[in-house]
């Protein structure tokens, strides 16, 4: 009966069981106190030893479940130490985030606009053919639309199979957006992505970002257009900096000029921008005789560039967490 009690107490690996064979072995109805009990039952001279035997056996199989629920709670206790959290360690650090330098030359060049009393709209990245380049003066034939390398959409066909659905080459097809929605006097700034398909170098990238801006109403000038943006300039970089306008061809401006900043003994060019041609004009409803405007469309990785002396533009969109970490 004892060797039997032992090796059942062997099999047994938790509380449960362990109790189980408590009741079972050493219990009141168990079988050893049975046994003890049935021991008055004996002649008188076999009582001391079967008395002695059976009591020793108890005792061991006291031992031995005793032994056995310490060394169950010592598990147990030392589970309970692998499973508890050290509140007194230091947290793990959270990497804070921080702005793509190209959100942040956005928000400085049009924060400098709206506190000259520009409103801010955003339009759509892809567009129609005819808000990108008809409106703005460039019938499909004309040669302008070389100045644009087009990724174009296939999700829109015209009678003759060309496409009329394109990735927006510039934010000016927003010009025509605004004023065709809109009555005199405007004045916006347009932020936004665009895409070219170009070669990429140090300093063009297939996707770059625009700020458009345009103002119309009654009577405004070339000198209205060019304090603007020597205000802008003055802001954005410094009284001191030297600005250069030229001459230059937008088929949606009439005259149209360039403006450039110099960095390190260097001309860069930041912007396009002219009055609003006439045709543009007539082509959202507005009459040319009554209204006049500017236009200007600006490329704030370069500005970014200058202002930040970062000298390959395609670093923008890399993704590279040196780069981005420094801003
Ligand atoms: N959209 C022109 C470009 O992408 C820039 C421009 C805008 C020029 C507005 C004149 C007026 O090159």
């Amino acid at each position: 009966m004892r060797d039997a009690a032992l090796a059942a107490l062997d099999a047994a690996t938790d509380a449960a069981a362990l109790e189980a064979w408590r009741v079972a072995h050493l219990g009141r109805s168990g079988a050893l106190t049975k046994l003890l009990r049935g021991l008055a039952q004996l002649p008188a001279e076999e009582r001391p030893a079967a008395g002695a035997a059976a009591n020793a056996a108890k005792a061991l199989l006291e031992e031995r479940l005793a032994e056995k629920q310490a060394a169950l709670e010592g598990t147990r206790l030392g589970q309970l130490a692998a499973d508890a959290i050290d509140i007194s360690l230091p947290g793990r650090p959270v990497a804070p985030g921080r702005y793509h330098p190209s959100t942040m030359i956005l928000r400085e060049i049009t924060d400098i606009f709206r506190g000259m009393g520009f409103q801010i709209a955003e339009g759509p990245e892809v567009e129609w053919e005819r808000y990108n380049f008809d409106m703005l003066n460039i019938p499909r034939d004309h040669p302008a639309r070389d100045m644009f390398d087009t990724f174009w959409v296939d999700a829109n066909r015209d009678a003759d199979g060309g496409f009329t659905t394109l990735l927006r080459t510039h934010t000016s097809p927003m010009q025509a957006r605004i004023m065709e929605a809109h009555d005199p006097p405007i004045r916006v700034v347009v932020p936004g992505k665009c895409y070219r398909y170009e070669a990429t170098d140090a300093t063009h990238e297939s996707q770059f970002h625009q700020v458009e801006g345009l103002a119309v109403d009654k009577g405004i000038t070339f000198a209205n257009l060019k304090h603007t943006l020597f205000e802008f300039t003055r802001q954005m970089f410094g009284p001191e900096r030297k600005v250069r306008f030229r001459c230059d061809y937008f088929p949606f401006v009439e005259p149209g000029v360039d403006m450039s900043v110099e960095w390190n003994g260097r001309w860069v060019e930041i912007l396009g921008a002219g009055m609003v041609h006439p045709n543009v004009l007539r082509a959202v409803g507005y009459d040319p005789e009554e209204y006049t405007g500017f236009a200007f469309g600006m490329g704030p990785e370069r500005i970014a560039m200058l202002k930040y002396g970062i000298t390959d533009i395609r670093l923008f969109l890399n993704n590279d967490l040196r780069f981005l970490q420094q801003f």
